[in-house]
């Protein structure tokens, strides 16, 4: 990924995390992915007073992107201000495994920049996705 590509990521995930609802934990985060138009989706975190409810900023970003027509992330960044590194929770993982590649550039960041980058494989290894399934059996 080239610069310019980043620079964008980081652009949209920081827009996006200013809206952020995130009433209960204060932890606000932004996540933008780009798909394979080159486009950019982003999502934020959306919290609920029933707890288990609340959604996650990449949960997010993926809804806008199925909503745009996209269907594969090529690479994803996940913002937000925190001591260590911020990674996909293991769900999200789950999430981000449906649409991406092994390889794929799993991103991580915070006000001061890229902090980690890691790939899909990495955070999520010997996965289950789309290609066990057989249809028709
Ligand atoms: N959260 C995300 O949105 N993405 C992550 O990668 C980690 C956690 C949210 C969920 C919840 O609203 C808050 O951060 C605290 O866990």
């Amino acid at each position: 990924m080239t610069e310019p590509d980043l620079d964008a990521l980081f652009t949209a995930a920081s827009a996006v995390r200013g809206q952020a609802h995130a009433p209960y934990s204060g932890f606000r985060v932004g996540a933008a992915l780009r798909d394979e138009a080159g486009r950019i989706h982003a999502g934020c975190n959306v919290e609920n007073a029933a707890y288990p409810v609340g959604t996650c900023a990449e949960a997010g970003a993926i809804a806008a992107m199925i909503a745009a027509g996209g269907r594969q992330i090529r690479a994803i960044l996940v913002l937000a201000d925190s001591p260590a590194p911020v990674t996909p929770c293991g769900a999200c993982r789950q999430r981000i495994r449906e649409f991406a590649g092994s390889d794929t550039p799993i991103l991580s960041g915070d006000s001061s920049g890229l902090r980690a980058r890691y790939t899909l494989d990495q955070l999520l290894p010997a996965s289950f996705g789309p290609e066990h399934f057989v249809h028709g059996s």
